[in-house]
C-alpha cells in the first residue's frame, strides 16, 4: 500500500494506494458508486463496487456527499475515459468528516457576491484552484529571474511616514500618538537599498484607497519592485520586457493544464517574446486619436484609454516619456525634453491595461526638493529620501509589477478578484 497524492497515480498503475482527500462529485446507481475525489494535486474517479466491499463500505459511501473529507483506499486500474487514464477501485474507505448539510456552493451558477462571501469555500473550486496555482507559478518566476539577474531580495516596511503614489489613495492608520500610512510602495526604501546593494527588489502587500469599483484595482495587491543604482530608462524597459516574457513563458510550461481549463487561448500567450513593442506617449495619443478617442496632452490614460491601447498591440507593449504633470514626484525629467519624464508602463495585450509602472528616477537633491514643494508634500518626511541624493548620489530606476493583474492578464479573467485568495475591495474585506 502507497500513500500517494493524485497527481502521482498514473505512476502507480495496478498498485495498492491510499489516498486523503474530499468528494467533489457523486453518485450511485445499482450496485456501482461513483464519486470524485479531489485533493488539490488532482482529481480522480473512485467507483465502489457492491461485490467487492463489505457492507457497511458500500452503504457509507452511498451516503457520500460533497467536501466529505475522507481516506480511500483502492486498486489503480486503467480507464480510457477518465483524463488522467486511470480510476480507483475502492475497497476501503474511512470518512474523516461528513457535512451535515448541502455544501453551499454546487456544480449550478452562483452569483458573484454569493461566491465571495463563501470565498473561504469558493477557492476549492476546480477554476479558482488553477487561477492561484498559476498566481503560485508567477510568484516562483519573478524571484527566479530577478535571483538570477543578481537582485538582491530586500523588504521593505509596510508602515510607513511618507507618500509614494499620491496623497489621494492613502490608508491612514494610528500609530501610538502618532498616525502612519500603509505602504503604496516599496520604492522609495528600494532607492536607499539599490545604493547598498546595487540591485534589489522589494515583493509584498501593498494597499491603495481606490475609491473605485473596477475589474483591475484592489486595495490590498501585491507588488515586485526591482530597483538598481546605474540605470536608465532604456536599461529598465530591457529588464522589464525580458522579466515578463520569462513571467509567462514559465506559466505556458508550468501550468499547461491550468490555461487549458480555465480555456485560456495558450497562442496568445505564446507571442509574449521580446522585444515588446515601444512608443512614447505621444504615439499613444495618435492612435487614441485614430480611434476617435479625445484625448488632450498632459491627461493621464484612464480605464478606456489602457483598454484601446492594449487592444491595439499582440504583445505587452512599453510607454515611455509621459507627461510630467501626470507623474509622480519621483521621476527624473528628460533633459532633453523637461516637460515629459523618463518613465515607462507597460500595458498588457487584449485590452488588460497597465501592468508595470516605473522610470529613472530624480537624482538631483534641489531638483527633488523643488518637486517635493511643487507637490505639496511634507519635506521632513522625505528627509532621508533626500539623503540619498546628498550622498554619493547616481543615476538609478526601477518599476513596479502588479502579481494580481498579471495573473488576470495570463489567466484571461474578466475581474481582478480571482487572482488573490481573499480580494480586498473597496466594498469587502470580509472573509
Ligand atoms: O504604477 P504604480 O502606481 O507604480 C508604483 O507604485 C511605483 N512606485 C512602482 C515602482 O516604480 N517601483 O503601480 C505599479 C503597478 C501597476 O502597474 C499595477 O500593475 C499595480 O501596481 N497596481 C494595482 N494593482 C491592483 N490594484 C490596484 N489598485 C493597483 N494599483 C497599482
Ligand atoms: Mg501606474
Amino acid at each position: 500500500m502507497y500513500d500517494v497524492l493524485i497527481r502521482q497515480i498514473p505512476d502507480y498503475d495496478s498498485e495498492k494506494v491510499r489516498i486523503k482527500g474530499w468528494v467533489a462529485h457523486h453518485r450511485s446507481s445499482g450496485k456501482l458508486i461513483f464519486f470524485e475525489l479531489r485533493d488539490g494535486t488532482g482529481n480522480i474517479q473512485c467507483v465502489v463496487y457492491k461485490g467487492d466491499v463489505e457492507k457497511d463500505i458500500f452503504e457509507n459511501s452511498k451516503k457520500l456527499t460533497l467536501e466529505t473529507s475522507l481516506i480511500v483506499e483502492g486498486a489503480v486500474r486503467r480507464d480510457e475515459r477518465s483524463k488522467m487514464g486511470y480510476e480507483i477501485a475502492v475497497f476501503k474507505l474511512h470518512i474523516i468528516q461528513k457535512p451535515e448539510e448541502d455544501y453551499p456552493i454546487s456544480i449550478k451558477e452562483h452569483g458573484v457576491a454569493f461566491l465571495l462571501e463563501h470565498r473561504h469555500l469558493w477557492l476549492r473550486s476546480p477554476r479558482q484552484v488553477a487561477i492561484l496555482r498559476v498566481r503560485s507559478t508567477v510568484v516562483k518566476a519573478i524571484r527566479e529571474f530577478l535571483d538570477n539577474e543578481g537582485f538582491i531580495l530586500f523588504d521593505t516596511p509596510i508602515f510607513t511616514s511618507s507618500v509614494c503614489e499620491g496623497t489621494t489613495t492613502l490608508f491612514e492608520t494610528d500609530y501610538f500618538d502618532d498616525k502612519a500610512y500603509l505602504t503604496q510602495s516599496g520604492q522609495l526604501y528600494c532607492e536607499a537599498g539599490a545604493m547598498a546593494f546595487g540591485k534589489v527588489y522589494s515583493f509584498g502587500p501593498t494597499f491603495r484607497a481606490e475609491k473605485s469599483k473596477t475589474r483591475r484595482h484592489l486595495t490590498e495587491f501585491w507588488m515586485v519592485e526591482p530597483e538598481a543604482a546605474f540605470f536608465n530608462l532604456n536599461m529598465n524597459m530591457i529588464v522589464a520586457e525580458n522579466f515578463v516574457s520569462f513571467i509567462v513563458a514559465e506559466v505556458i510550461d508550468k501550468n499547461r493544464d491550468d490555461l487549458e481549463l480555465l480555456k485560456r487561448n495558450i497562442s496568445n500567450l505564446e507571442k509574449v517574446t521580446v522585444p515588446f513593442p515601444r512608443i512614447t506617449y505621444d504615439d499613444a495619443i495618435d492612435i487614441l486619436n485614430g480611434k476617435n478617442i479625445t484625448i488632450s496632452w498632459g491627461e493621464d490614460f484612464g480605464g478606456e484609454e489602457e483598454t484601446v491601447i492594449s487592444n491595439y498591440f499582440e504583445k505587452p507593449v512599453l510607454i515611455h516619456r509621459y507627461p510630467a504633470s501626470c507623474k509622480a514626484f519621483y521621476m527624473k525629467n528628460d533633459p532633453e525634453r523637461p516637460e515629459v519624464s523618463l518613465n515607462c508602463d507597460m500595458l498588457a495585450p487584449e485590452g488588460y491595461g497597465e501592468i508595470i509602472g516605473g522610470g529613472q528616477r530624480e537624482d538631483d537633491y534641489e531638483t527633488l526638493r523643488e518637486k517635493i514643494k511643487a507637490h505639496k508634500l511634507d519635506e521632513k518626511s522625505f528627509k532621508w529620501y533626500l539623503d540619498l541624493r546628498r550622498f554619493g548620489s547616481v543615476p538609478h530606476a526601477g518599476f513596479g509589477l502588479g502579481i494580481e493583474r498579471t495573473v488576470a492578464w495570463i489567466c484571461g479573467l474578466k475581474h481582478i478578484r480571482e487572482t488573490i485568495p481573499f480580494p480586498r475591495l473597496m466594498d469587502r474585506i470580509m472573509p
